[in-house]
């Protein structure tokens, strides 16, 4: 099978722009960059910057790029890109890493596999965050889908990518971005697989070996583990399957981090959502295979805190099951009772991600989680709501969600917070149980995380949408189509704080 993606040798140098050895040169420029700023550039492809400018034939806009052959004597490399950035106040995070990757793109094109990004637009970052950012956006670029054709089309890798900078810091910065996308990546192969190729006992397996890394243990709770455990709501949905469900329990305790803090990863885990009882139509099920999203995101982040050393403590719970009908499948009408002993009568089915996370909620709290996150493709009504742009943001206190956008700001990801009025929590009222899993149409994203919120005890607990964000339908010059492994570099900003108390 040939192998998703490749993660390029990185250097970081700081050495004149002539003597760079690359198949390619990338240099950013702004629409409103100072004259002047690209002249010894415009010199080494022998004035034809300036031309296309003149000419229009190049705006620098974001993304938008000209290639040139460097003529001017002197120069190693004999390629330029120019990359658009747009306005250098709207330079941000994102930007960059959409730059970056859409460099990637053309290098792969182009099939020139040594990559050079001389950083000379600051835009509105500083260099180390643009060194972090460029060693993830260079490396997700790095990436395909579709492994399973028997006679796969030729692929061709970046293998080497030089940053040149003179700022401190930016190599650890840059070697820190590769270790972030080398683990978004690995979500998202496991994110892309069919789900007969992942099953909840896989999930768990490949999840549990990306978080073996030092500092990591983890631990893996079978079907009869989780019934004398008591997890009643993740067992009722893996009813219908005959791939019995797991628990992944990954936990990341560095001596030096403070004992008080103990962020919750919880991800969803539903390895095929056909639905159940209260089937999908068939229209799209297909991709019903990515709702394992929630489940690799924070698994890959955990791995990516602890391979960085973040001084912080992380317990990540990964509640996975398959959600089928079948002969002893749940159905429309069953209570269920949770680990936390809270009742759900199960109106539908088809509402399993609140079920299976309100289980590992609950026992993340028991296992010391100080600070919840859930992440998860939750609802189609997160994507009425936001689309495929933005992941919703639900959770309480204020200060804990704060401290969501602003890593999300941080790590260049859209979220955007969505209210928990108390009103809401009336449509959750069941006649016979403690609570209703699905309360109908109207608001069903934030009646979904009301669900949710339920399970997560008093501490801050935040609930991350990404049934919208987690998968493209449509290649972007940037990445490709598929698994996009939203969110989890947020995670990662989230564990290397501040975190509020
Ligand atoms: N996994 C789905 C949510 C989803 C839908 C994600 C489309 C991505 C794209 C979830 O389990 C689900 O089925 N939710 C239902 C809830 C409803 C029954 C209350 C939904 O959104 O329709
Ligand atoms: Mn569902
Ligand atoms: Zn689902």
């Amino acid at each position: 099978m040939p192998v998703a993606y490749e993660v390029p040798r990185i250097n970081v140098l700081s050495i004149p722009a002539q003597s760079v050895d690359a198949d390619v040169v990338v240099v950013p420029v702004a629409e409103d960059h100072a004259s002047g700023a690209v002249a010894e550039f415009d010199a080494a492809v022998g004035n034809s910057l300036s031309v296309a400018l003149a000419r229009g034939e190049f705006t620098p806009r974001a993304l938008e790029s000209f290639t040139a052959p460097i003529v001017a004597s002197g120069w190693t490399a004999t390629r330029m890109v120019f990359m658009g950035a747009g306005l250098r106040a709207e330079l941000t995070a994102e930007r960059l890493r959409r730059m970056a990757g859409a460099a990637v793109g053309l290098a792969r094109q182009q099939r020139r596999g040594r990559l050079a990004w001389l950083d000379v637009e600051p835009g509105s970052l500083d260099a180390v965050q643009r060194a972090d950012i460029l060693g993830e956006g260079l490396t997700i670029a790095n990436f395909d889908g579709g492994i399973h054709k028997s006679r796969p089309e030729p692929r061709f890798f970046i293998s080497d990518v030089t940053v040149v900078t003179a700022a401190n810091g930016a190599a650890q910065a840059a070697v820190a971005g590769r270790i972030i996308g080398d683990a978004i990546n690995s979500a998202r192969v496991l994110i892309n697989e069919p789900g007969n190729c992942l099953v909840p006992a896989g999930l768990a397996d490949k999840a549990a070996s990306l978080a073996s890394v030092d500092g990591v243990t983890v631990e893996v709770f079978d079907e009869r583990k989780l019934e004398t455990m008591g997890m009643g709501l993740l067992l009722g949905v893996g009813r219908g399957s005959a791939e019995p469900p797991r628990m992944l329990v990954a936990r990341y305790e560095p001596v030096e981090a403070a004992k008080d803090i103990v962020i919750g990863l919880v991800g969803k885990g539903v390895t095929f959502d056909t639905g159940g009882i209260s089937i999908k139509p068939a229209d799209g099920m297909e991709r019903m295979k990515d709702d394992m999203a929630g489940a690799a995101s924070v698994v890959a982040a955990l791995r990516a805190i602890a391979l960085l050393k973040v001084p912080v403590r992380v317990i990540a719970v990964v509640p996975a099951a398959e959600n089928m009908p079948g002969g002893r499948a749940l159905k429309p009408g069953d209570v269920l009772r949770s680990g936390s002993g809270l009742t759900v009568e199960v109106n539908n089915t088809d509402a399993e991600g609140r079920l299976i996370l309100g289980d590992a909620l609950w026992y993340a709290r028991q296992l010391g989680a100080t600070h919840l996150v859930d992440v998860a493709t939750l609802t189609g009504a997160c994507i009425v709501a936001l689309g495929k742009i933005t992941t919703g943001l639900f959770g309480t206190p204020q200060p804990w969600v704060d401290a969501i956008r602003v890593a999300a700001q941080r790590g260049g990801e859209k979220v955007w917070q969505m209210p928990l009025f108390e009103e809401y929590k009336e449509t959750l009222k069941s006649d016979i149980a403690d609570m209703l899993n699905s309360p109908g149409r109207p608001a069903g994203a934030v009646t979904a995380a009301m669900f949710l919120k339920e399970f997560a005890g008093n501490g801050p607990w935040a609930h991350l949408d990404i049934a919208g964000t987690a998968w493209a339908d449509e290649a972007k010059p940037w990445m490709g189509k598929g698994a996009t492994g939203a969110i989890i570099r947020t995670l990662v900003e989230l564990g290397r704080g501040p975190i509020p108390r």
